[in-house]
């Protein structure tokens, strides 16, 4: 049993398995357990985990992941490089259903959900570019043959119901390109941890805003996720093997000078 890992891999919606030959771990956190049990396996020279984000079974929707627990038990594991498809809906025409995103950028319009580790002392870690450099770099050559669109900033809104038409055309706006539910607190907890992280989306919808007939529905995010959630696993694959082994980019140096109330894991 070896449940030491480098890299992180959080499935959405859809994608609740993604290495073969995997061991299973039940980890432990301060926060309480995380989603689900984590599977590490070897992918290439790299030893990969992964969570799905909503459990196994679906159980968890968006504002209630246990947010906290999955990244600490992930760091805890070893794990200091996160990936996380995700999927989105489209603000803009073009970015239709099928679209890969590569975001660059994320606006938080979720409200309640807890979204530090540091409710003591002074730890405020910059945040002003969400998503690893370095990450982002892999995740678009990895995703070369689904032509992925580089950067756009994700809306993400605390759900579980789909945004208005107002709501949708304000996000277009402002300047968002995609929204969901599940990107915020994911990557300002990451970079709290000192993790890279870099999310990719998979657009399944038109938001309501765009489209301007029937709205979104669940049944047509979660239909045209399955339709690709093969070629999604195969850019994991490919992006997992290739993401720097020594990291360069600033993420890992996010909490440098800064005195944490606790030891991390
Ligand atoms: N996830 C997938 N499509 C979405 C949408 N239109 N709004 C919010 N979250 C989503």
């Amino acid at each position: 049993m070896n449940a030491a890992a480098e890299i992180g891999v959080i499935g959405g919606s859809g994608l609740y398995a993604l290495l073969e030959d995997a061991e299973e771990f039940e980890v432990s956190t301060p926060y309480g357990p995380p989603s689900d049990p984590i599977t590490v396996a070897q992918v290439g020279d790299r030893r990969v985990a992964f969570l799905p984000r909503h459990g196994r079974d679906h159980r968890f929707p968006p504002h209630k992941i246990p947010y906290r627990a999955n990244l600490w038990a992930l760091r805890a594991l070893g794990v200091r490089q996160i990936v996380a498809p995700c999927a989105v809906g489209g603000l803009r025409p073009e970015l239709g259903p099928g679209t890969f995103v590569v975001p660059d950028q994320l606006i938080d319009r979720t409200s309640g959900r807890v979204q530090t580790f540091y409710d003591e002392g002074a730890v405020h870690v910059s945040f002003a570019d969400p998503y690893c450099p370095a990450g982002r770099a892999v995740l678009l050559a990895a995703a070369r043959e689904v032509e992925p669109v580089d950067g756009g900033a994700m809306v993400v809104v605390e759900g579980p119901r789909f945004s208005t038409r107002a709501e949708s055309r304000w996000f277009t706006a402002i300047g968002g390109a995609v929204v969901n539910m599940t990107g915020h607190p994911e990557a300002v907890l990451a970079r709290e941890l000192a993790l890279c992280y870099t999310t990719i989306a998979l657009v399944t919808d038109l938001d309501a805003g765009v489209e301007g007939d029937h709205g979104v529905t669940q049944e047509e995010v979660f239909s045209v996720f399955a339709e690709n959630t093969e070629r999604l696993r195969g850019v994991l694959l490919e992006a997992v093997t290739k993401l720097p082994a020594a990291r360069e980019c600033p993420c890992g140096s996010a909490l440098d000078g800064i005195k944490l109330p606790f030891a991390l894991p």
